[in-house]
């Protein structure tokens, strides 16, 4: 089979077996544009009922540019990397403007598309080609097994970085020209559902019989291989204060949580500040984040000396915190914490 012949037998089986998908159902470019900023970091099973409401909210470019920041944030919360909410929010307004000059057009190019805040080497292609069915092959996770598997690509890879390398002139080989949109997810979905992480269905498999890897009975659960990262151990503690029915809050000032609330960490309280405080454990959580496993543990504070505060904190009401945009768990956390705390 010559490679545009399995591009257009994946394009044949994902008219017959894709997944429904809100942005697949009704594919206008700005639900396209919110998918993919959601997708990012996400997967498709998470994002859908985000999608969902964002949509509703926020049902057109237009209703986006001019939503209070507060609104877009409070849309996101719990999807996590809030960057992608603030770069959103501000791609759309910049559309919105340069549609007053340039009569509602939209980037026509991969390089204008990459000018836009939040849109990277990976969206800018995928907005091209999926939403604007430019003959542009584009590679995520999914992909790159779908074609190491298909060429039986054995050698490890030090990070994604290096396998996008690697894999996008051999991508581009697949692609019919004219279905570039159908293509792209057509690969990324065969991905998902057959070619799997771990052991493939190659039994239900369109291509299966153009694929190196099957016909030659590699050990497919380990293609791709990557060097595995090495993670730092990293703990944290927390401190949970209420003071008149408030709640002591830290607004990071980090680029990654630019504007949300997160349970302030200890070490943002100066030495000899918690000094006279007893307070007892109330909560452990661990998770993971890019290479950093975490271990945040919560502290119940009774008071600071000389009612310090700490820059960046505040005390909200325990009947506004429904309100505000809290990082991903800490929402799941607060409510746990809060319950120990009645
Ligand atoms: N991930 C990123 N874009 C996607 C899409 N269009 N379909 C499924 N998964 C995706």
């Amino acid at each position: 089979m010559d490679p545009q012949s399995i591009g257009t037998a994946l394009v044949e089986w994902f008219r017959v077996h894709h997944r429904t998908m809100p942005w697949r159902t009704n594919s206008t470019i700005y639900h396209r544009l919110v998918s993919e900023f959601m997708l990012q970091q996400t997967q498709v099973a998470t994002v859908i009922p985000y999608f969902n409401r964002w949509i509703e909210k926020f049902p057109t470019l237009e209703a986006l540019a001019m939503a209070p920041e507060n609104d877009v944030a409070k849309a996101w919360e719990g999807l996590g990397y809030y960057a992608r909410a603030r770069n959103l929010h501000k791609t759309a307004q910049i559309l919105v403007s340069q549609r007053r000059s340039f009569l509602g057009l939209w980037p026509q190019t991969i390089s204008e598309w990459e000018k836009l805040p939040g849109v990277g080497h990976y969206t800018a292609r995928a907005l091209a080609s999926i939403a604007q069915n430019q003959p542009i092959a584009v590679i995520d996770g999914n992909v790159i097994r779908v074609l190491c598997r298909l060429n039986a690509i054995t050698q490890p890879f030090n990070s994604k970085d290096q396998a996008l390398r690697f894999l996008d002139p051999l991508a581009q080989r697949y692609l019919p020209p004219d279905q570039s949109s159908a293509y792209n997810e057509a690969i990324m979905e065969l991905g998902a559902l057959i070619c799997k992480p771990g052991t493939p269905l190659c039994g239900e498999c369109p291509i299966a019989n153009a694929c190196l890897g099957y016909q030659n009975n590699l050990d497919l659960p380990h293609i791709p291989k990557f060097k595995k990262p090495t993670y730092v151990k990293k703990q944290i503690e927390r401190i949970f204060l209420i003071q008149n029915d408030a709640l002591l809050l830290h607004r990071a000032s980090s680029k990654r949580l630019h504007r949300i609330y997160e349970l302030p960490a200890h070490d943002i309280f100066p030495a000899g500040c918690l000094k006279e405080i007893s307070f007892k454990q109330i909560g452990q959580i661990r998770r993971s984040i890019a290479k950093e496993h975490i271990t945040e543990i919560i502290f119940e504070a009774r008071d600071t000396t000389d009612n310090y505060l700490p820059e960046n904190t505040t005390y909200i009401p325990l009947n506004q915190i429904h309100a505000i945009t809290l990082s991903g768990p800490h929402r799941k956390w607060l409510n746990d914490c809060l319950k120990k705390h009645l």
